[in-house]
């Protein structure tokens, strides 16, 4: 009998896992996939920020003659990309095997059905727990009528894995997804066109970083086509034709493409797990609900991650994870939703946390704002990463409520501003703290300063 049975090994239930061990539980974690480490791990995060890695390399060599520096002959060689992609992969998850092994979890190889409160069946095995936690994740969304083949329509896994540069790929949604896989064949070669519904790219993220981030990748060779949506994509002569409605008109195009990406959102995969049987609440969007100890409706049976609703990112199912875990052994265990980061780790980031401009606006709320560019910053002068700015919103007494980035290094410059979010800090806390010079991060500190009316370098 074990205290615990984590179904799904990705970042939410494999930390749960090991935290739950490390907590004096008896722990298994059931996993049908062949490795650990789940969606993220295997085919999303991890090779999408290699490939990111490898493909913004092979871009910079085209950039290096203003540095004076003449590259001649550079090729590319897609199979070895793929191959250090894969070992990246490949070592990732065979730490999380030796993590598992450290920390006294057993790993059970399989696919998981509760038959029974306290009750999971493995292929023939029943494993019986006390407490069993689900934690499987998302996949991706289609759309109604479009089949991802993984060949010409793919989803993020075979845009992951594509053995020849597409001359077009048309990507279907400028999210996070669309955007980072987007960039990575843009940089290869391919000529990437993003189709989005919004008249508008990344929903969720502040509007007027959103737009400097749209700018800088459209310099960088990404075309968009908002307010548009797609209605189908066709097998045609020599590739696909996608069908494009001008969103509130009746104009319909047709591009060509030879790939087309769909990325449209993600939704919980909580199918056969025996959920219905069992009468396990779920909301009309499919997810599972949870009171605020991670309970599903049926005691003894809890859920994180993708699966429940909140942020789809691995740093949330994690945080989601221990929390729950933490709880089960008696420890206050609590995740702070307004403070949870997003990255999207394109050239340049955009990074993001707390409230956006356009939320305090509808609220109503009173609230003072700075914003500082990176043009003006010595660092990303030297570097020639000068593109975009950190955007900062507080109460009017200073209380930081929000921050927003896009440049080079956003996802790493944010964490400074998650913190002093966490702490309460107010906006001359972090602007009264010693900034090395030069630095990207002097922009968080000048940001800070300009919501103060004070800043130095604007
Ligand atoms: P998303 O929800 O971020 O964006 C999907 C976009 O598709 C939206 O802008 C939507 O308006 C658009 N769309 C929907 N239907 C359309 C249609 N028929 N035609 C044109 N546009 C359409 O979804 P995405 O990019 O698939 O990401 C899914 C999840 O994965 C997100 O929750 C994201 O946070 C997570 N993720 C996070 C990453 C990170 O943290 N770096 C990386 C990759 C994914």
């Amino acid at each position: 009998m074990y205290d615990l049975i984590v179904i799904g090994a990705g970042p939410g239930g494999y930390v749960a896992a090991i935290r739950a061990a490390q907590l004096g539980l008896k722990v298994a974690c059931v996993e049908g996939r062949g490795s650990l480490g789940g969606t993220c791990l295997n085919v999303g995060c991890i090779p999408s920020k290699a490939l990111l890695t490898s493909s913004g390399k092979y871009a910079e060599l085209s950039h290096l003659a203003s540095h004076g520096i003449a590259v001649e002959g550079a090729s590319l060689d897609l199979a070895a990309m793929m191959a250090r992609k894969d070992k990246v992969v490949g070592d990732l998850t065979k730490g999380i095997a030796f993590l598992f092994k450290k920390n006294g979890v057993d790993h059970i190889d399989g696919w998981a059905n509760i038959i029974a409160p306290g009750k999971v069946q493995v292929g023939d095995t029943v494993h019986e727990a006390k407490n069993i936690l689900i934690a499987t994740g998302s996949e991706a969304t289609p759309l109604p009528g479009v089949i991802i083949d993984e060949e010409c329509i793919l989803s993020s896994t075979g845009a992951l894995s594509l053995k020849t540069v597409p001359a077009h790929l048309v990507v279907i949604g400028a999210g996070v997804i669309g955007l980072e896989l987007g960039q990575v064949w843009a940089r290869l070669g391919a000529k990437v066109t993003v189709v989005e519904y919004l008249d508008r790219i990344l929903p969720g993220i502040d509007g007027e970083i959103a737009k400097l981030a749209q700018r800088a990748l459209s310099k960088r060779g990404l075309k968009f086509q908002l307010g548009r949506a797609v209605k189908s994509v066709e097998a045609g002569e020599g590739g696909l034709a996608v069908t494009v409605e001008r969103v509130g008109k009746d104009t319909i195009d047709t591009i060509e493409a030879d790939k087309v990406l769909v990325a449209i959102g993600r939704r919980p995969v909580i199918r056969d797990l025996g959920l219905e049987a069992l009468s396990v609440d779920v909301n009309d969007r499919g997810f599972i609900t949870v009171d605020d100890h991670f309970q599903t409706s049926v005691p003894g049976i809890y859920a994180i991650g993708d699966c429940v609703p909140g942020p789809m990112l691995a740093h949330k199912a994690e945080e989601d994870g221990v929390a729950c875990v933490e709880g089960l052994a008696g420890l206050p265990g609590h995740v702070d939703y307004g403070k949870v980061p997003g990255v999207v780790y394109t050239d340049p980031e955009v990074a993001s946390v707390g409230v956006t401009e356009e939320a305090l606006k509808e609220a109503g709320a009173n609230y003072i704002s700075g914003k500082f560019t990176f043009m003006a910053n010595s660092r990303a002068r030297s570097t020639g990463e000068t593109d975009g700015a950190v955007k900062v919103l507080a109460s009017p007494d200073g209380v930081l409520l929000g921050a927003h980035i896009c440049g080079a290094h956003g996802g790493d410059l944010i964490a400074e501003l998650v913190l002093a979010m966490v702490k309460g800090a107010t906006l001359s806390e972090v602007a009264a703290t010693c900034h090395a010079h030069p630095s990207m991060a002097e922009a968080v500190k000048e940001a800070c300063l300009d919501a103060l009316g004070s800043a130095i370098h604007a």
